[in-house]
């Protein structure tokens, strides 16, 4: 796709029902995403979630899909002890889950784990910039790479990625421009989150472009539905019927 410069579909998913639903729509690829411990658990960030969530997660969306590929996160603590420790969860992932392939956070500080599993058959994305599993060394959700030492060193970590055998690569929250030129520079995929529309593909969280919350607003998601409003006021008609008496019907009776 990048080579025939068709922009890349990609959206998060962690559960049966809306993987059925985002693969029959035609995404390319469903990224079970350690945001799980956000959007599911209720967490403010994605450290608490293990490798047991993920291959729970994963499970569910596999069963549902017939045409994406199926990424799954490797959340914190399962690939940065060791390359052998990574090698081994990962290929869990693959044989317990059934994903097509494993994403990781960071550049030449996780090469050695990536080249492991990418020799050893197992597909890598890797994903730069915005890394929500370093928030607590970061400091907060600001975007990546808008000082010269913060491009330089997100630049490094793309060269060394794709040398490791990357199959793509996440670009979260950088600027257009820095994005735009990894894009040129390695020969996969750049995915972009909050990275304008130069990278090769795009990738949301499900629940922020459908407008699950009222509260998470950030400019680079695009809201193509207001889902809570309208689960809202589905449930406050439910609750009056049930109180009114007015469900069930007849009809919906036996
Ligand atoms: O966990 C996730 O949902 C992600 C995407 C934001 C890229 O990593």
């Amino acid at each position: 796709m990048k080579k025939s410069g068709t922009p890349i579909a990609c959206l998060t998913s962690y559960d049966a029902m809306t993987a059925a639903m985002f693969d029959a729509a035609g995404i390319d690829v469903l990224l079970v995403g350690d945001s799980v411990g956000n959007v599911v658990q209720g967490h403010d960030t994605t450290i608490p979630v293990t490798l047991e969530h993920m291959i729970y997660h994963t499970q569910a969306v596999v069963r549902s899909v017939e045409h994406a590929m199926v990424v799954t996160d490797m959340p914190f603590m399962t690939y940065q002890v060791s390359p052998q420790e990574a090698f081994r969860n990962a290929g869990r992932l693959m044989k317990e889950a059934g994903c097509g392939a494993v994403k990781l956070e960071g550049g030449q500080r996780v090469v050695e784990a990536v080249s492991l599993m990418t020799t050893n058959g197992i597909p890598v994305m890797g994903h730069l910039g915005l890394t929500p599993q370093s928030i607590h060394q970061f400091g907060s959700y600001r975007e990546r790479g808008s000082t010269q030492d913060e491009a330089e060193q997100i630049m490094a970590d793309a060269r060394a990625l794709r040398d490791a055998g990357v199959f793509a690569i996440v670009l979260e929250k950088v600027p257009a421009q820095l994005a735009q030129e990894i894009t040129a520079m390695v020969d996969v995929p750049t995915i972009g989150i909050g990275a304008g529309n130069g990278c090769d593909g795009q990738i949301l969280v499900w629940t922020d472009m459908m407008g699950m919350s009222t509260e998470f607003r950030p400019r680079f998601v695009r809201r193509y539905a207001e889902l809570h409003d309208i689960i809202s006021e589905g449930v406050r008609s439910y609750v009056s019927d049930v109180r009114s008496r007015s469900f069930p019907s007849s009809e919906e009776s036996y």
